[in-house]
């Protein structure tokens, strides 16, 4: 049973392309036979992630995550095994036994989200197909969004009524509860539910693995208020959001980044608008690296899920005022970050989606390549606050809050220095101080300044250096693992030389009684495989570990030699008796952790020593 779920994992494995799932997320360029990107789970500032499609790996050196592509996808869409599984499978074309049927119960909460949302996404659509979305029709038609549009962005309505989402989701089985926990009902003090969406136009929220995570509502223009409807207000707010849930979260997520993504990194450039409609009016003039916030401003969340990408962004904002606060908003976070940010406004009163609408998507591309370069807008909008002052105090207030938001970009690199010393000069001439002195006050903010944290620069050194004998130890097992994990056919020659004794180190010591289970499991050497072995490893610091023991012995030449010399200088400690943990302090693992991997590895040693015997025996029975 576990075998034939093993091996399905190991087909999905092989057909995966594991630089091809990772690229859809993180821009990937090449470095030798690796690609390397921003890694994603951390906040990265230089690229610090390699994924090697020969071992089907992947590997961050600053965070230590790592893992093969099941991993990835686990880790990075927040997914189950299952789901991870179905996922890959879907997305390579490998029919699945099914599973789920031996066990009926295996839903997840999760599950019941994503099912709830998509069968919610797809009533919507339906309503706006039928007679009843006739206005919501008429409407879009009103904005010149076309049917294409709406289907691609999944565009649907909700009704007039107050329960005909209950009710339909009632007839699908679908549990009150679950629709409440997803925000599509809420609860009436009587018990019984009212829909949350009314009369409106609904924009279905898609995450990078294309689950509907979220709605977002507009409010339809000919909302006539029913006559005998009780209840909350008849119209609320323009638009009404989902609430947040385990699979949603305003502050991460980007409108339509699902579908931006790929040109966004073909083209190294975000375009990040403020609306839903924005989205939908640029992506049907043909510029498709646009997303939205969903109605906040931007945050730290958002900026670093986009630089994973393309470091280049541009902030495309309505010219009415509002559309100024939240330009100033924006710059002042991204100053922050080594991104090139660019700020437009469109022009005549329009938001993004009418200019695509009236002009076009060239015209519109015209703005995003005209934008202005985020520390020239700051220092404009200065100048101009400068000049209108007409106090000393004032003049001086103007020059500081433009130092201030400028200093963090100036220190962290991201401006190069002619940029930085055409401003320095700017502010020196109009103040009328030194370029020196005004750079030596932009010092002084800076270093006041909080960096965004997770610089891979400020990485702690490792420890104190390990004793002598402790070397030995620890680079002598570490080749053992390093050449098995490179050439697995190996262990036969040194199978009865290998033994758990040898080793002191827990971290080593876990690591290795792992990969001899593995070993021992195999029935062909020519079959195992470094990612297969590397998924079965749940502690993080052992992964660490295998892939840079493989990764040094893969560098080191003759395995066979290696191997053999550390077996020696192994044997040779432990008949010198060299002190069992001596290497403790060194350890990657927890103590507590240790311990409890010590006796696991025991009881996996127990088991390994049996099947050994049995080998020895006679031929294991076969099948399962
Ligand atoms: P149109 O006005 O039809 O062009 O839509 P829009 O998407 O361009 O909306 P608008 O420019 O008015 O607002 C920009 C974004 O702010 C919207 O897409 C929403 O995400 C958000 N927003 C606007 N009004 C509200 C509101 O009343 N409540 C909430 N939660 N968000 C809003
Ligand atoms: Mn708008």
């Amino acid at each position: 049973m576990s075998t034939s779920s093993g091996q399905i994992f190991q087909v999905v494995r092989q057909a995966a392309r594991i630089e091809e799932i990772i690229g859809e997320h993180i821009a990937l360029r090449p470095a030798g036979r690796e690609f390397v990107g921003l890694c994603p789970f951390h906040e990265d500032r230089r690229p610090s992630m390699y994924v090697s499609p020969q071992k089907q790996i992947f590997y961050c050196f600053v965070c230590a995550a790592g893992g093969d592509v099941f991993k990835f996808v686990e880790n990075y869409h927040k997914m189950s095994k299952g789901e991870t599984l179905r996922f890959l499978a879907q997305r390579y074309g490998i029919t699945l036994p099914e599973f789920r049927a031996t066990n009926p119960q295996a839903a997840s909460q999760r599950d019941k989200i994503v099912d709830a949302n998509l069968w919610a996404a797809q009533y919507f659509q339906s309503n706006l197909a039928g007679s009843i979305g006739h206005a919501a029709r008429e409407y879009l038609t009103s904005r010149g969004v076309h049917a294409a549009t709406i289907e691609r962005f999944q565009i649907g309505c909700a009704e007039t009524q107050w329960t005909a989402l209950a009710a339909a989701a009632g007839k699908k089985g679908i549990s009150s509860e679950t629709l409440v926990s997803v925000g599509l009902v809420k609860n009436r003090s009587d018990g019984s539910v009212y829909d949350v969406f009314r009369n409106r136009l609904i924009f279905p929220i898609v995450d990078s693995s294309d689950r509907v995570i979220a709605f977002g509502g507009r409010i339809l223009p000919s909302a006539a208020p029913e006559p005998n409807a009780t209840g909350p207000d008849q119209e609320g707010p323009k638009y009404l959001n989902s609430p947040e849930t385990a699979l949603f979260s305003k502050r991460e997520t980007l409108y339509a980044l699902n579908l931006a993504r790929q040109p966004l990194i073909r083209k190294q450039l975000a375009v990040v608008v403020e609306g839903y409609m924005d989205v939908v009016g640029c992506h049907q003039a043909g510029v498709e690296n646009v997303v939205a916030t969903l109605g906040t401003a931007m945050t730290e969340q958002h900026v670093n899920l986009l630089r994973r990408f393309c470091n280049r962004m541009a902030l495309v904002f309505d010219s009415d005022e509002a559309g100024r606060r939240a330009a100033d908003r924006a710059i002042e976070l991204l100053l922050r970050y080594p991104v090139d940010v660019r700020i437009a406004h469109v022009p005549d009163g329009k938001d993004p989606c009418d200019f695509c609408m009236t002009h076009g998507g060239e015209a519109f591309e015209k703005i995003v390549t005209q934008a202005k370069d985020s520390l020239e807008y700051a220092w404009e909008k200065m100048y101009t606050a400068f000049q209108a002052s007409d106090s000393l105090a004032g003049k001086q207030r103007a020059s500081e809050a433009l130092m201030r938001l400028v200093a963090p970009a100036i220190f962290n690199n991201s401006v190069d220095p002619i940029r930085r010393g055409l401003l320095q000069k700017n502010i020196a001439d109009l103040v009328g101080i030194s370029s020196d002195e005004v750079h030596a006050r932009i010092r002084r903010l800076a270093v006041g300044t909080d960096r965004p944290s997770g610089d891979p620069g400020a990485v702690k050194p490792d420890a104190a250096p390990p004793v002598e004998v402790d070397m030995g130890l620890q680079r002598a097992g570490h080749w053992v693992i390093g050449a098995l994990l490179c050439d697995f056919s190996l262990y036969h020659e040194f199978r009865d030389r290998i033994s758990m004794d040898l080793f002191s180190s827990s971290d080593m010591a876990a690591l290795l009684g792992l990969l001899l289970e593995y070993l021992e499991e195999l029935t062909d050497m020519a079959a195992g495989n470094l990612a297969e072995f590397i998924a079965r490893v749940d502690n993080p610091a052992l992964v660490r570990l295998a892939i840079q023991a493989q990764a040094e012995a893969e560098r080191g030449g003759n395995l066979n030699q290696k191997i053999e010399d550390s077996l020696t200088r192994l044997e040779e400690l432990a008949l010198r008796g060299s002190p069992a943990g001596i290497d403790a302090d060194s350890s990657q693992v927890a103590p507590d952790e240790a311990d409890r991997l010590k006796t696991a590895v025991n009881a996996r040693m127990q088991a390994v020593k049996i099947n050994k015997l049995q080998r020895k025996l006679g031929p294991r029975p076969s099948g399962g």
